[in-house]
């Protein structure tokens, strides 16, 4: 039997998450943290102005402000933010609502360890304007999507997806309403799985509890 002393309990995955805007994920990812087994060491904003770095100094979280325009390009932003971030040795880093295109160098540095959550259901509309895109193909499911992260915009591979019925009246504000609602249901879960230690990134997709997981794969 293990003495009192050799019980201790793992400590949780550290997870920065990089925001430029209201940061209403990273809220959602701030609630869920304890139950998720996850803490967020840092968060890093290119805006100064972003609301996300309220909510975090209200959560006792430290913040970090790197403007991209202090930089002559994107390789040498990315390095000044490689730099913040790795001071915070983070198991996982989180892009929720970060408004850049990330270089190479970047992206391959946090390689199986960086993911993003996008508003629509992948590969479907990758990009910007994913809402109004939506409602101009009349689909009649709209969504939204966490991946691992590669070089292909919002093309890495899919970890899970949540859809909503689309109805006629919709808006691209109605829509971003109720996609962002299950964003923020969607998000903690996958971080709490990657926390866990059973979610991997391998070359034939991401890879849950030794299961390869299909794009289309669609949690509740
Ligand atoms: C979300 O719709 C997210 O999918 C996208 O940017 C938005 C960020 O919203 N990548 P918030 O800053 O988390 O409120």
């Amino acid at each position: 039997m293990n003495a009192p002393s050799d019980h201790h309990t793992p400590s949780p995955c550290s997870v920065v998450v990089l925001i430029s805007g209201s940061g209403s994920n990273l809220q959602a990812l701030i609630e869920s943290a304890s139950e998720g087994g996850y803490r967020i060491a840092a968060v890093v904003s290119n805006k100064a102005d972003a609301f996300g770095l309220t909510r975090a100094k209200e959560a006792g979280i430290p913040t970090a402000v790197l403007s991209h325009l202090a930089y002559a390009n994107r390789e040498d932003f990315d390095s000044a933010l490689t730099r913040i971030i790795d001071n915070f040795q983070p198991r996982l880093v989180v892009l929720a609502g970060f408004m850049r295109i990330l270089s190479s160098a970047f992206v391959s540095h946090y390689a199986g360890r960086l993911i993003n959550i996008h508003p629509s259901l992948l590969p479907d509309f990758p990009g910007i304007n994913t809402h109004q895109r939506a409602l101009d193909a009349n689909v009649t499911r709209h969504g939204a999507s966490v991946h691992f992260v590669t070089e292909e915009l919002d093309g890495g591979p899919v970890i899970a997806r949540h859809s909503i019925p689309v109805v006629p009246a919709d808006t691209p504000e109605s829509l971003a309403a109720r996609v962002l609602e299950q964003e923020h249901r969607l998000y903690p879960k996958v971080v709490a799985w990657f926390a866990s230690g059973d979610l991997k990134m391998t070359e034939r997709g991401a890879r849950h509890a030794n299961i390869t997981l299909p794009h289309t794969h669609e949690i509740e």
